[in-house]
């Protein structure tokens, strides 16, 4: 792990997480709180408190830095809505089916990991932490989850993959600078030992923020776009990253590049999913980009579905947008995701305990997930039916 820096992440407070502390957080801990119970503590059904976390962020960041992470774009009309899209819909629990465990191991692309709820790319993670992504990455491996790194990241690419080495993650590309350059960086993706290529396609232009036009927020003073190979200390303008001229021949040219099966992020409708796969993807991630780009957008849970229904059960489709509790993500697992990112929960987990803070964040809402599945009768994250769900209304 990286070296770590304040109170929350000293030695004494970054336990090796056992399998034990997975499934049922200490009770102690920051972000995941369990009502009191009377007798064994293993057995207090998991809490996982983000506004409290968010709370404490806040608290914790300058105005602007808590701005940019938390806003959206436009009216925030997407970003509104997204938590609310997935209680729009309702669990119908099997009884009596002798389920006393949930199995939240499941497969991504291949690669092994302990939950279905991974770390989305989100970008400047130096300024939650001063560890940045290498400090997500450490607490994604420690929760036994995948993390996603982003190009607009704080540590080379080379970087983070070191302080997990032996965790299975991804890279998230955008355009860097020039075609030229961004090949390179897709390269170095695939050097680097990540295991797909996670194309974000939603940045034709950068949503209008306004959160970050009224703050005139800028990257601070002494970060920098680590894995650009031009800007040093200049401040990086955030526009680099649009890409208006990318078409579906993106797909398999990048998978060609970078030798590594493409994710493509950011897609909200059927036929656009047929498309990108038809044009060589091997999975599609629905996702409005967290309420930051088009706006007001069509909710992730709305849009699952529709693409779930239009590329088959043979690719695997993730979301991500507003998953805040583990029925979240329950619901999501029904409507045909194979997992489910996260992102603001994860930055207020990083920037309120670093590494611990970031694995406490998945370790709570994995617990969430599991005490949900067995009280719906549910044995595993890859066999969740349907049925499981019916809309609210
Ligand atoms: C502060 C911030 C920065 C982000 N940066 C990126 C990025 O660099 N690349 C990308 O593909 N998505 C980026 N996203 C979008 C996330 O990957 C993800 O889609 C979104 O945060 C999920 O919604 P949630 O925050 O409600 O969990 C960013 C999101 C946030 C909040």
């Amino acid at each position: 792990m990286a070296s770590t820096h304040g109170p929350a992440d000293t030695p004494e407070q970054r336990p090796t997480l056992t399998h034990r502390q997975r499934t049922a957080p200490a009770p102690e801990s920051d972000t995941a709180v369990a009502p009191a119970t009377r007798d064994d503590p293993e057995r207090k059904p998991p809490y996982l408190d983000l506004d409290r976390l968010e709370a404490r962020a806040r608290a914790l960041l300058p105005a602007d830095v808590f701005g940019y992470y938390a806003g959206g774009a436009e009216t925030e009309t997407t970003l509104a809505e997204a938590a609310d899209a997935w209680q729009e819909w309702r669990l119908r629990p099997r009884v009596l089916r002798g389920i006393a465990a949930a199995q939240l191991g499941t497969t991504l692309l291949g690669s092994e990991v302990a939950t279905p709820i991974g770390v989305a790319p989100w970008a400047y993670q130096g300024m939650a932490h001063p560890d940045g992504e290498r400090a997500t990455a450490a607490g994604a491996a420690a929760a036994g989850a995948l993390m996603t790194v982003s190009t607009s990241a704080n540590s080379s690419l080379e970087d983070v993959a070191a302080s997990a080495p032996a965790a299975p993650s991804w890279f998230q590309l955008y355009r860097l600078h020039s075609p030229g350059h961004t090949d390179d960086l897709a390269r170095r993706a695939g050097d680097a030992g990540y295991r797909a290529l996670v194309l974000t396609v939603d940045l034709p232009l950068l949503g209008r923020r306004r959160r970050d036009l009224a703050s005139d927020f800028v990257l601070p003073a002494g970060l920098r776009l680590a894995n650009h190979p031009l800007v040093t200390d200049e401040q990086p303008r955030l526009q680099a990253m649009e890409t208006p001229t990318w078409t579906f021949d993106e797909i398999g040219r990048f998978a060609d590049v970078s030798g590594l099966p493409v994710v493509v992020k950011g897609v909200l409708r059927g036929d656009d999913a047929t498309s990108c796969v038809e044009a060589g993807a091997s999975a599609v991630w629905v996702s409005t980009h967290g309420g930051r780009q088009v706006d007001p957008a069509v909710s992730s849970a709305y849009a699952l579905p529709e693409v779930v229904e239009s590329v088959g059960d043979e690719v695997e489709v993730y979301a991500d947008g507003g998953i805040r509790h583990g029925s979240d993500v329950l619901v999501a697992l029904a409507l045909g995701a194979r997992a489910v990112f996260l992102g603001r929960p994860t930055v207020w987990g990083l920037a309120t305990g670093g590494a611990d803070g970031v694995a406490s964040v998945i370790t709570g809402l994995s617990a969430e997930l599991a005490h949900t599945m067995v009280l719906c009768g549910l044995p595993d994250v890859a066999t969740v039916p349907r049925d499981t769900v019916v809309r609210a209304r």
